[in-house]
């Protein structure tokens, strides 16, 4: 059984300080609960604050939006896994839409910070998703399956025991247009089929693969009602307590319920 797993991308919002605050609130607000897995990811600056405002007893885990592949030297403005790591991350977000369309990623830096991931002992959560056009034109089964081949290539079923994958059409990300419970489902049994495909089918079953795009307090408790959904990856709905909690509530219910 794959544990739900609901993951807060906070981008680029919330200074240290008022991050402190939002997670001590954010903590009496979500139940302590550990079939459910929830993940925030703050901005790097905030990183320390949140580890130190979540104690050393929170279900809470912590995870960063991007990191460099490299592990130190001459790349000004850029962050390392072991600097991560060494905050108390367990997780990193790899190849958000945001990093491709404004930031120029390709799939081969996506594939370098997956490989950088594992080796810190971080665990990576990949993003792929088609664009609008891309969908238009009938193209998302073969763009989300070339961006997946191309990141975890040559990663073995033991690495990609550590990986999560993350389905966020670019079309619904902030647009308040999530996919359908029915849209996003088809794409993740494509990934799985891709992934049973490329490795085996054990491995496959075991991936977690989560929706992103427009999740919401009112949409949550749909898409995690569909069992290929294993979970979300929450924009702008997690920069309040009471929406993330609400979302997170959803997951604890589809387990119990
Ligand atoms: P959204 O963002 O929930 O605001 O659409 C999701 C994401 O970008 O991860």
């Amino acid at each position: 059984m794959r544990t739900t797993f609901i993951v807060g991308n906070w981008k680029m919002n919330k200074t240290a300080s008022e991050a402190a605050g939002f997670v001590a609130e954010l903590s009496r607000a979500i139940p302590n609960n550990p079939t459910v897995e929830i993940v925030i990811a703050p901005p790097f600056t905030a990183l320390a604050s949140v580890r130190t405002a979540l104690g050393p007893a929170s279900n809470i885990a912590l995870g960063a939006q991007n990191m460099h592949w490299e592990q130190q030297g001459a790349f000004t403005g850029e962050i390392s896994g072991a600097m991560l790591r060494d905050l108390g991350c367990t997780y990193v977000l790899v190849g958000h839409s945001e990093r491709r369309t404004l930031f120029g990623e390709q799939d081969g830096d996506a594939h370098k910070k997956v490989r950088s991931a594992l080796l810190n002992g971080l665990r990576p959560i990949l993003c792929v998703g088609e664009s609008l056009d891309q969908r238009t034109a009938g193209q998302t089964e073969s763009l989300v399956t070339g961006q997946l081949a191309a990141a975890l290539t040559d990663l073995t079923s033991n690495d990609l025991e550590r990986v999560t994958i993350a389905y966020e059409p670019v079309w619904a990300i902030g647009t308040g247009h999530a996919a359908t419970t029915e849209q996003a489902a088809k794409v993740h049994r494509t990934i799985r089929a891709h992934i049973a495909a490329g490795w085996n089918q054990a491995t496959a079953a075991r991936m977690r693969i989560l929706y992103g795009g427009s999740v919401t307090p009112q949409n949550a408790e749909s898409l995690l009602s569909e069992s290929e959904i294993d979970g979300a990856l929450v924009g702008g709905a997690c920069l309040k307590t009471e929406s993330f909690a609400t979302i997170a509530l959803a997951a604890l219910n589809r387990r119990s319920g």
